[in-house]
């Protein structure tokens, strides 16, 4: 048996396969995000630990036997956020999250550095780690001071269960100090935040061994000792293991809180000007790319809240056909944007209101906003010499064929829906797990499941599509225009 550990957001998901890969069950542990100033975002690590105990006493009752198996594990994590201890282990301040924007400032010096993107391959963007750090160095100097290591989420994860302070190449290439093509700590880029390698965790592949197993847990859980802990990987990264989205051309669009268009490389592909993210995949010298939205179920959970009707609710009233744009634009910066303008003031906007717009008029306008932010990442790769042919849609905004239709329809490419199953980060994290501790070729591992469906574009409106999305690109500057002068 083989664990896959996805520490979301929201909350942390327990996955167990079987050497065949079968999903034998599942657990989860509910996370909170604190908002205590406008643009923060932030958790308390202690929370991922309590979490976690109980996405896994769930599986303990519901699979005693199965867990007690376990060989391997895998570590899946929201990627970015940085986590603080002292030289004696010790959490030194809440974790800074990915989607925090306090340290816009930090991170617009830091990118004007050109240093920075010749060794990343990306922007400097507020939502990654090296500007966190200058930030609490700026705000927080006592804290600063005391910092003896830096932690993705994920890692910080590792770290209680195995003592050990490692990290692997997917997620550490989000922290802007990774040399993403040689794939290693730039010891040029920690000096630019007043850090060395020290600070830094060992670096292993995400389908190597970065771990084992602390044998108190693995008494708690029922387990034999010597469990194997594998590299992982960043969400994204995880989520594309258990895609089998590792062969240069697969792709997906993932519909999450934040959403993604991601892409697999055989080769590293930078291209920061166009706010595309280059990271390294979690397989040995793969590398991929991708476009991230900030808000992509997020946008829909907005409305959902000010309306008082669920998003099934919402996007029910669209019905099944797609309809043509009607006027009215949504644009889904609701926490500013990375992908394509790296913009961390900006806010969303509803343009186009009339008389006649009601209720499903704006679901229909957010289902379109979010689908034109991804062609915003669709056009962004292309500049950046990845041009998709078609993509495979996962996450839970994946659920509404009607969002599903507007994506093709905007993209102009088909969008296939994975047979029933679960293969997202936890999956693709077990995945890795089971390459760790057994070996075996990464690729035959992470194979893509099968299509149960294909959503193709809506010809008759690609027209209309067209026109829409054009005008959705002209309200970013003039929205900013409009702001700038306020402010
Ligand atoms: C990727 C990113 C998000 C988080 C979500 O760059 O910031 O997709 O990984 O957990």
């Amino acid at each position: 048996m083989y664990l896959g550990l996805d520490l979301g957001t929201s909350g942390v998901k327990a996955l167990l396969i079987d050497a065949d890969q079968n999903v034998i069950g599942s657990g989860h542990g509910a996370l909170d995000v604190s908002r205590p100033h406008p643009g923060w975002s932030e958790q308390d690590p202690a929370e991922w630990i309590r979490a976690t105990e109980d996405a896994i006493a769930e599986l303990k009752v519901a699979k005693p036997r199965e867990l007690a198996a376990v060989r391997g594990i895998g570590l899946s994590g929201q990627m970015h956020g940085a986590t603080l201890l002292d030289a004696g282990g010790n959490v030194l301040r809440p974790c800074i999250l990915w989607n925090d924007t306090r340290s816009h400032a930090e991170a617009a010096r830091l990118d004007a550095d050109p240093r920075f993107r010749k060794i990343t391959g990306n922007i400097v963007f507020p939502g990654f780690t090296a500007p966190k750090l200058a930030w609490v160095k700026a705000n927080e100097p006592a804290i600063f001071a005391k910092v003896a290591k830096v932690l993705l989420p994920k890692d910080f994860l590792r770290f209680w269960l195995s003592g050990e302070h490692i990290s692997e190449m997917s997620d550490s290439a989000g922290t802007a100090w990774l040399d993403v093509a040689a794939r290693r700590w730039s010891p040029e880029l920690l000096a630019a935040t007043d850090l060395d390698e020290s600070h830094m965790p060992q670096l292993v592949e995400g389908t190597d061994r970065g771990g084992q197993l602390r044998d108190e847990l693995a008494a708690k859980w029922g387990m034999a000792p010597s469990v194997v802990i594998a590299g992982g990987a960043g969400d994204n990264a995880a989520s594309a293991c258990g895609m089998g989205t590792v062969r240069p051309g697969s792709a997906f669009v993932s519909l999450g809180t934040s959403g993604v268009l991601f892409a697999a490389n055989g080769a590293y592909l930078p291209n920061p000007e166009s706010a595309v993210h280059t990271f390294c995949h979690a397989l040995p010298n793969a590398w991929h790319q991708m476009g991230v939205i900030l808000s992509a179920t997020d946008s829909l959970n907005w409305l959902s809240n000010i309306t008082g009707k669920s998003a099934v609710e919402l996007t029910g009233e669209l019905g099944g056909e797609l309809r043509a744009p009607s006027g009215v634009s949504f644009l889904p910066y609701l926490s500013g944007e990375r992908t394509p303008y790296n913009d961390a003031a900006i806010r969303g906007s509803f343009t186009g209101l009339a008389h006649e717009i009601e209720r499903a008029g704006l679901t229909q306008a957010v289902l379109e906003g979010v689908a034109f932010a991804f062609r915003d990442s669709l056009e962004a790769l292309a500049k950046a010499g990845t041009k998709l042919e078609r993509v495979t849609a996962i996450g839970g905004g994946s659920r509404s064929r009607y969002w599903l239709k507007a994506i093709a329809t905007a993209l102009g490419v088909p969008v296939d829906i994975p047979a029933d199953g679960d293969f997202g980060a936890a999956f693709g994290a077990a995945r890795l797990g089971l390459i760790a501790a057994e070996g075996g070729d990464p690729y035959d591992v992470c194979t893509p499941p099968m299509t149960a469906e294909t959503i193709e574009p809506v010809t008759a409106l690609s027209g209309a599509y067209d026109e829409a999305y054009r005008r959705y690109r002209r309200l970013y500057p003039a929205i900013k225009g409009a702001t700038d002068d306020a402010a």
